[in-house]
């Protein structure tokens, strides 16, 4: 007997455009016309007890208009519902109506929305194509780009999922529109989070035009919409499996993810991840990589957007601590944490690392004091 060899090197062109735009439902069901996934005919709209109404049912109505197959798949809406159950729901329900690898998913929503939806696009029939269409800031700032699809666990956020690019992504300002404004204050935490690590002009733009931001103005809202896009798919166009560059997108993240969890999601993903801004700029600043003033001013933009800057009450800290271990960039079981180096750029440690080993008692220091 000997051994044989499967050869199965890959070239691959998982290249896409993302539109940015409003009342973008038109050009959609165009692209699918022209071609935007191949030659399917058959569409299962994603979406989620709120968007259904306001986009999804929509989106749907087009493409049977426009003499496509399709049926829309509602959960209900919020983080909770970003589990394995919703999952093998819409599955099951898909596969029920006869949708087998034929089809194409559309992602009507927010970062839940289409962190699930790719996820099952991921998996269904072994791949099915899938787009995105971003109906909240959080998802058009982060969550729609760079094929990031997950669910949650009892344990921690985004545990489980796959790398897997959409054929395009849409981001529809007009969206916004819509959104409670709590919504839009926890989608500029990832905001000013893209500032922190890459832009110091565009920090100091956010720190000019909150106001106009909150209030909807057209051409701030552009601005942030394609400034968040490019910081972002700057990033994932080196690193899209996060082995070393990708992680700097976690700023704010280790704390931010580990309080969203023990908050039991009464916080919002972004208010989460403000307070992790706070820690991890902290911490920065212990470590002399952020001076006092840089400290200050990336904490007194959290706050002028309306973000939560200190830990509530109702937290338990000592759980938080522990719940940090739970991050993805845990190594070994040490902590570890990006690091903003003064507002605009990055702590590289070494050649391609961008994450910091930080002992537990340095991470409870930080914790316990705000
Ligand atoms: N949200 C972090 C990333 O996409 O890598």
């Amino acid at each position: 007997m000997g051994t044989l060899r499967v050869e199965l090197k890959k070239v691959v062109d998982d290249s896409y455009d993302i539109e940015i735009g409003y009342k973008l439902s038109d050009k959609l069901i165009e692209d699918i016309k022209n071609g935007l996934a191949g030659n399917v005919h058959r569409f299962a709209v994603i979406t989620d007890s709120i968007v259904e109404k306001l986009y999804g049912k929509d989106i749907l109505d087009k493409l049977i208009a426009a003499g496509f197959d399709a049926d829309i798949f509602v959960f209900e809406e919020g983080e909770k519902s970003k589990t394995r159950q919703t999952k093998a729901m819409i599955e099951d329900a898909m596969l029920e109506k006869g949708y087998r690898r034929d089809c194409c998913i559309i992602a009507v929503g927010g970062g839940v929305v289409t962190d699930l939806a790719g996820f099952i696009a991921g998996t269904y029939g072994r791949g099915v194509p899938f787009i995105n269409y971003a109906t909240t800031l959080l998802a058009a700032a982060d969550a729609s780009v760079g094929g990031k699809t997950a669910i949650d666990t009892p344990l921690a956020t985004n545990l489980i999922g796959l790398f897997n690019q959409p054929n395009k992504v849409y981001i529809d300002i007009a969206t916004w529109e819509t959104l409670p404004q709590r919504e839009v204050i926890s989608g500029l935490a990832e905001t000013i989070k893209h500032a922190c690590i890459a832009d110091r002009e565009f920090f100091d733009y956010l720190n000019d035009n909150i106001d106009a931001i909150l209030a909807m103005d057209k051409i701030a809202c552009e601005h942030i919409a394609e400034i968040n896009c490019k910081v972002k798919y700057e990033v994932v166009m080196k690193d899209e499996r996060e082995s070393g560059l990708r992680e700097v997108l976690n700023l704010g993240h280790t704390v931010g993810r580990a309080i969203e969890t023990v908050s039991d999601y009464k916080l919002l993903h972004g208010e989460a991840v403000s307070i992790g801004l706070v820690a991890e700029v902290l911490l920065a600043n212990k470590l002399s990589y952020v001076s006092d003033e840089e400290k200050d001013a990336v904490i007194k933009l959290l706050d002028k957007a309306g973000l939560p800057t200190t830990i509530p009450d109702y937290i338990d800290k000592e759980a938080l601590v522990k719940k940090l271990y739970t991050d993805k960039k845990v190594r070994d079981g040490k902590l570890r944490f990006v690091l903003q180096k003064g507002i605009g750029d990055v702590v590289e440690f070494e050649s391609g690392v961008f994450a910091k080993p930080i002992s537990e008692e340095e991470a409870r220091e930080i914790v316990m004091s705000i």
